[in-house]
């Protein structure tokens, strides 16, 4: 499908962030957005490249009532040869229809996904950032523009991508953070949307994150909805737990976030001499396990949260330090690993990286 491209006013350039070590998560936007539309009658159509602004919507718009809205997010970064990587963006094109499919929205053909983000990184690749842990941000959204109140499927859509300089996600960037077991509210549920990247599961999980963050705690880990036993995974990253060189995650059983950077970070293991094991994990057993000194590391992974280690783990009001509370060796080693690969200091042996 063609791409139109707006003209952009000098009026509609914004000033950037001068100090890019301050640049925090997702506060400032690019000149330039991407918006395309489907319509049943007519299907994907209007595809353009235009400058950021806000959009008129319908109040009766189906996405403020019934929550009809799926997103994804993905990272760009510029290599110090000037070429612009995105890491994994047909698996976010793939997750993206996935969470489309669940949300009875129409798939975005992989192609319009994928060049709508060539070219609007290409535009605006004076926006990438470049300071160490930086990158560009990149938030495809889909939502619901239909002006009606019965409960349905939309017959209107808008497919969007706003893009924003970023830094670490948590404000104290690459340290350890602390998890609060959380064993009152559930976030998904089998049957439910957990494996979907659908807006109501991030609504549904502020109350216990701010009850959380209250009592002291970075972020909440999630418990199976059924027996509220078994781990599955942080509000923004899947977890691992490593026992020395053997490395366990939670399986993916539907109810949780198929994360790319999870099944990057499980093959960067194995190339790492570590074993890994996809398994159910009771949170009592792990609890045991850290108490006794077999789980050396815990770290979560998530686009934003790249690796991100976890120093302190509490449940029921019981705080254990995992390992020595500071940044394990194996996490710092798949964080190196990782990053090296996204921004071009360690070779790409997967395929991994797609050049704009
Ligand atoms: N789990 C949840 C709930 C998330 O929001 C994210 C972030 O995207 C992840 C896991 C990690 O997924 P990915 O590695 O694809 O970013
Ligand atoms: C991401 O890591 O891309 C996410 O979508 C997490 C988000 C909630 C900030």
């Amino acid at each position: 499908m063609d791409i139109a491209v707006l003209p952009l006013a000098p009026e509609q350039m914004k000033a950037r962030v001068a100090d890019e070590s301050k640049l925090g998560f997702g506060r400032q936007f690019t000149d330039r957005m991407f918006l395309a539309e489907w319509s049943v009658d007519r299907g994907w159509h209007s595809a353009r490249i235009k400058p950021y602004e806000p959009f008129v919507l319908d109040p009766a718009a189906l996405v403020f009532h019934y929550s009809q809205e799926i997103f994804e997010g993905l990272k760009a970064y510029k290599w110090q040869d000037n070429r612009i990587a995105l890491f994994r963006p047909e698996m976010n094109a793939r997750r993206f229809n996935h969470s489309a499919a669940r949300l009875c929205m129409p798939e975005v053909p992989e192609e319009l996904f994928l060049d709508g983000i060539d070219r609007l990184v290409s535009l605006e690749r004076d926006w990438i950032p470049t300071a160490p842990g930086t990158s560009l941000y990149i938030r495809p959204t889909m939502i619901a523009v239909e002006p009606v109140l019965g409960v349905k499927p939309s017959d209107h859509y808008y497919f969007y991508v706003i893009m924003s300089p970023v830094g670490a996600y948590y404000a104290a960037g690459f340290k350890p953070v602390s998890i609060m077991v959380e064993d009152r509210y559930v976030r998904a549920v089998p049957g439910g949307t957990g494996d979907a990247k659908t807006g109501g599961n991030y609504a549904a999980s502020l109350k216990a994150g701010l009850e959380a963050k209250k009592k002291g705690y970075d972020q909440v880990l999630w418990l199976d909805g059924r027996e509220r036993r078994y781990i599955e995974e942080v509000g923004a990253m899947n977890m691992f737990f490593a026992y020395g060189t053997h490395i366990v995650t939670a399986p993916l059983t539907g109810s949780i976030l198929s994360g790319i950077t999870r099944e990057s970070v499980l093959r960067l293991a194995l190339e790492l001499g570590c074993t890994v094991e996809e398994r159910m994990i009771d949170v009592e057993h792990l609890l045991q396990d850290m108490k006794s000194g077999a789980v050396t590391e815990a770290f979560g992974s998530g686009t934003a949260a790249v690796v991100t280690p976890v120093g302190r783990f509490c449940y029921k009001d019981e705080c254990l330090t995992v390992g020595n509370g500071g940044v394990g060796t194996i996490t710092q080693r798949l964080y190196d690993t990782l990053t090296g690969i996204q921004t071009g200091t360690i070779e790409d042996r997967f395929g991994w990286i797609r050049f704009v």
